[in-house]
């Protein structure tokens, strides 16, 4: 394990990357970008390619002995201790609309597998939320915390449908329906990482989706865990890494979302 100065000094080098990677995408000529498919509703640009790129050479060269496992290149480097998990533009699909709602994900985890720091920056927005493990979340360095909203009534999710598998859409829809008929209102952003920062500080309430990516979603859960808030997966049988079907939650809420997936998903 490391020690919270080590920690602090790869917080310090993934908030640096960050910006760094955020100043290569926001300079891109948006004529001369590429796009390719890689399933369905699952695109990927050549600014996705040339930022993670940008991303591992700057981590791996500060600390060559950590692991790396991004996006578009997989698993790579020694992992003789912790790993660096880097999704380069989450939210790929807003980024080559042009729309604002996308973001650089770096989460870090020891040599054990616990996450131990998230840095996830919006570059259109320029937000930079951050968090080492025991230290709380922040946004642009201020402290930031979860909502209080204890009545779903009151509460705002963030919704998003399983766009890359069409096989349980009919059961999303019906989860949908129950929670959008029993809380204020629904909201859709397009970058997992935003969503669960948006649950961090009290934008929204809960967010839930299925069969995302550990690189998706690691910074956000870190951020959101210091943040006071909670995740889980789905069902007690599943894990976040193999199935990555997530509920996250301010942690008040948690057990009324929990039911609802269990009522209308779990079958
Ligand atoms: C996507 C975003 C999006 C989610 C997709 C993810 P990507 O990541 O997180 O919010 O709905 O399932 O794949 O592909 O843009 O890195």
């Amino acid at each position: 394990m490391l020690c919270k100065e080590d920690l602090l000094r790869r917080q310090d080098s993934a908030v640096s990357a960050a910006y760094g990677a955020g100043r290569f995408i926001s300079s891109r000529d948006f004529s001369k970008i590429q796009i390719s498919s890689k399933g369905l509703n699952d695109s990927v640009s050549d600014t996705d390619v040339a930022t993670e790129k940008f991303i591992s050479e700057y981590l791996r060269t500060r600390y060559p002995g950590d692991g790396f496992f991004g996006e578009e290149q997989g698993e790579t480097g020694k992992n003789s201790g912790g790993r660096w998990i880097v999704d380069p533009i989450d939210g790929t699909d807003n980024y080559i609309r042009r729309n604002p709602n996308y973001t650089v994900s770096i989460a870090y985890e020891d040599s054990t597998g616990r996450l131990s720091l998230g840095v996830v920056y919006n570059p259109s927005q320029n937000e930079m939320f951050t968090a080492v493990a025991g230290d709380g979340a922040y946004l642009n360095g201020v402290p930031i915390d979860v909502s209080d909203i204890k009545i779903p009534g009151d509460a705002i999710s963030v919704i998003a449908p399983p766009r890359k598998s069409y096989e349980r859409t009919s059961d999303y829809f019906r989860l949908m329906e129950d929670i959008f008929l029993k809380t204020r209102d629904v909201r859709r952003f397009g970058s997992a990482a935003q969503e669960l920062c948006y649950i961090a500080c009290g934008r929204v309430d809960a967010f839930y989706e299925m069969g995302l990516h550990y690189y998706d979603i690691a910074a956000g859960m870190m951020i959101l865990k210091e943040a006071g808030g909670m995740y889980s997966a789905f069902s007690d049988s599943e894990t976040l890494i193999e199935d990555g079907n997530i509920l996250a939650t301010n942690g008040i809420l948690h057990e009324w979302y929990a039911e609802k997936i269990h009522k209308n998903l779990e079958r």
